[in-house]
């Protein structure tokens, strides 16, 4: 057992990545709480942990409220008596894709809300729950936390909210590791590429072949192959691990 009895909070748990993240935990030892505004979803997940027996706890939060972020690490820290583990995983999407091949670009399209909405899901929530989370995590001397990023944060039409949160990860997770490896918490980054979740699922047929030709591997990600990555991370395996962002993306990040 990988995470024998430590203690991981998942964000986003009730879907997709996450959702296989919580339950890759539950099936090394780990003591799980899932975090997710859908609480009906995160209610389904936690009911497949109870039945492997591991301990579990559902927080109706959304990652952007800093009075649900404490609220939450508080009640953790009262449940379990630690907080090893902190997976930031929840995010959205508001693309601008409706003016595709006009003059004026898909960024003129992009309204305050869908750049507010991502900006602070995305990149607040992870801030957010990163600040409260490293509290605990610092009186302990231990701590992983890590962040999700995408290859969309290299660029993409129609996603300019999306691919500045994604890269703003990057430059809050340089920044966190280095604010606490004094206090032994190492903090990364995962990026992972197309991925079959419901964040996909809408994306049409000829579309979604077009993404997957400039893929090496040529397929999709399965949400547990994001989640061992999770793993590892979070685990004393990659304890001299910190600062990076690691790339999960069947290659497409790399060639030219
Ligand atoms: P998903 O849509 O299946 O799951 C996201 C979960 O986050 C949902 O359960 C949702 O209710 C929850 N959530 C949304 N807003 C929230 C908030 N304000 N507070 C708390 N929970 C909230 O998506 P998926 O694909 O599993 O994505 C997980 C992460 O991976 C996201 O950060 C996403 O940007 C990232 N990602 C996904 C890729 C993909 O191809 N699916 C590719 C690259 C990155």
């Amino acid at each position: 057992m990988r995470l024998q009895d430590k203690v991981a909070l998942i964000t986003g748990g009730g879907s997709g990545i996450g959702a296989a993240t919580v339950l890759r935990f539950a099936e090394e030892g780990a003591r799980l709480a899932i975090a997710d505004v859908n609480v009906e979803a995160a209610n389904q997940v936690a009911d497949q942990v109870r039945a492997m027996d591991r301990p579990v706890t559902v927080f109706q939060v959304d990652v952007s409220r800093r009075s649900d972020v404490e609220g939450m690490i508080e009640a953790i820290v009262k449940e379990y008596g630690r907080l090893d583990i902190l997976i930031n995983n929840a995010g959205i999407n508001r693309d601008a894709l409706s003016v595709r091949k006009t003059k004026e670009g898909e960024i003129k399209k992009m309204t305050d809300e869908q750049w507010d909405a991502v900006l602070a899901v995305n990149l607040k929530g992870t801030f957010l729950c990163s600040q409260t989370a490293a509290v605990p995590m610092m009186d302990q001397k231990y701590g992983k936390i890590v962040n999700t990023s995408s290859i969309g944060a290299l660029g993409n039409i129609g996603q300019a909210n999306y691919a500045a949160s994604k890269a703003g990860i990057w430059g809050l997770t340089y920044t966190l590791a280095l604010e606490y490896a004094r206090y032994n918490i190492n903090v990364n980054c995962v990026a992972p590429g197309a991925t079959k979740t419901q964040m996909t699922a809408g994306i049409p047929e000829n579309i979604l072949a077009g993404i997957v030709e400039k893929i090496p591997f040529r397929r999709m990600a399965e949400p547990r192959e994001i989640a061992n990555v999770h793993l590892f991370l979070a685990s004393d395996e990659a304890a001299y691990i910190t600062g990076q962002v690691i790339f999960v993306d069947g290659g497409m990040s790399v060639g030219i």
